[in-house]
């Protein structure tokens, strides 16, 4: 088999950028591991910018989401005992963000590549990229299951839109890129509950016992986190001991959290991780592949997104002039943005979680950014705009 760009993986990197080099009339194809029906389940992020959501309608995938998407217009911060709205649209020049389902936005490019768009291959897993530093990469990829057939893809460039555990990252010779990582010294417990959200807009909690999160999936699904200790199993966590602690940490006033039936629990760890640069010769890396951002600021996707539009922008060039020079500019262009992303994401995941012996001090140095992020002060504004994020086009 034969392309203009491979593209592994079938998350929304590989998705958005077949539906935008498609548009731009660059040939590609997409090699996905796993089936439809996995890919179309697998619970992640929520949240889209307002460039992320502009992306998807400007490329015909916005019908759903303008039906369907909660928009929202602000959240809150909680600590002391009190909430703090940050209005979004006041302090950002009228953006706001989305809550729309990944497995939604998942669903509705599929169903759009299916229609038309260019060759999207389910159960087609990668098990190598090689000379990604010659003149034609090859890609080798499994089909039919384990002891499969094994296939080749030549293109001229691969995207690697495989994630964090995919083939891109092992074809990156050693010594050829530089990764930075950051762990954090506590997790996510996480539930979605069978019950209507308690708030029309995302509540974020800075308590001293420690972080939480109440969230929504649709309206009548709540999605909840509480900051718990490494190595936490969901099994020292019954429903009710849940639920009391949800309740303690995102109280004020006479608020009321509804509780419900817990449809699942889980727990994840909470890390950083920065790929530079994200190109090894014909090789390109976007999302999660290339970077990791704890989730306390939802930047995951709408980072994902922002690669994606970049990268399809350079070959789209490239094909119309034969020149590489936004291909050769891929990587820093996207750094920037990256860099930016991580920032953010470390000094919400540092304001809000209870970092293991914290002392008095640094509840007060805590409590102090809460309260100028949350005055009307430079600060507030600053955080606006970056949580509602920088248009993508
Ligand atoms: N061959 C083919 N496909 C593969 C391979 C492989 N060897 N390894 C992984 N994949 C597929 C996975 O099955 C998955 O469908 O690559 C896809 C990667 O998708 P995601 O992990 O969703 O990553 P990405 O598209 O970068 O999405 C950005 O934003 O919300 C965050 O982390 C969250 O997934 C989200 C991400």
């Amino acid at each position: 088999m034969r392309t203009t760009v491979g593209i592994i993986g079938a998350g929304p990197a590989g998705l958005l950028l077949a539906r935008l080099l498609h548009r731009a009339g660059v040939d590609c194809v997409v090699l996905e591991a796993r089936d439809r029906a996995y890919v179309e389940r697998r619970q992640r992020a929520g949240m889209l910018e307002q460039g992320s959501a502009d992306v998807l309608r400007e490329c015909g995938a916005g019908d759903r989401l303008d039906r369907e998407g909660l928009v929202h217009r602000g959240f809150e911060l909680r600590f002391e005992g009190e909430a703090h709205r940050v209005d979004l649209p006041s302090m950002t020049g009228g953006r706001t963000v989305t809550l729309y389902p990944q497995t939604e936005v998942v669903k509705d490019l599929i169903a759009l590549q299916l229609e038309g768009g260019p060759p999207l291959l389910f159960g087609a897993r990668v098990v190598a990229v090689e000379k990604a530093d010659g003149e034609q990469p090859l890609v080798r990829f499994v089909t039919g299951g384990p002891g499969g057939q094994e296939r080749t893809l030549e293109c001229e460039y691969v995207a690697g839109c495989d994630g964090s555990y995919g083939a891109s990252r092992r074809a990156l010779p050693p010594g050829a890129v530089r990764i930075h990582v950051r762990t954090y010294p506590y997790s996510w417990l996480g539930i979605l509950a069978d019950v209507a959200p308690s708030s029309d807009e995302l509540l974020l909690a800075g308590h001293e016992r420690g972080f939480a999160l109440h969230s929504m999936r649709t309206p009548a699904l709540s999605r909840l986190y509480l900051q718990v200790p490494n190595d936490t199993s969901p099994d020292d966590w019954p429903d009710e001991r849940i639920w009391d602690e949800l309740d303690i940490r995102l109280a004020a006033g006479s608020w009321r959290l509804q509780r419900g039936p817990v449809l699942t629990k889980s727990v994840s760890g909470l890390r950083s991780l920065v790929i530079e640069p994200m190109r090894h010769g014909r090789l390109l890396l976007a999302g999660d592949a290339a970077h990791i951002v704890p989730p306390s600021a939802a930047k995951g996707l709408n980072l994902a997104f922002g690669d994606v539009v970049t990268m399809a922008r350079a070959f789209t060039h490239w094909h119309r002039s034969g020149s590489t020079s936004l291909i050769d500019r891929y990587s820093d262009n996207c750094l920037r943005r990256v860099w930016q992303a991580q920032y953010f994401s470390h000094e919400m995941t540092t304001l809000l979680h209870a970092a293991p012996g914290a002392d008095a001090y640094d509840r007060a140095m805590q409590l102090t950014r809460l309260r100028r992020v949350t005055g009307p002060t430079a600060a507030a504004a600053e955080l606006a705009e970056n949580y509602a994020g920088a248009p993508l086009i």
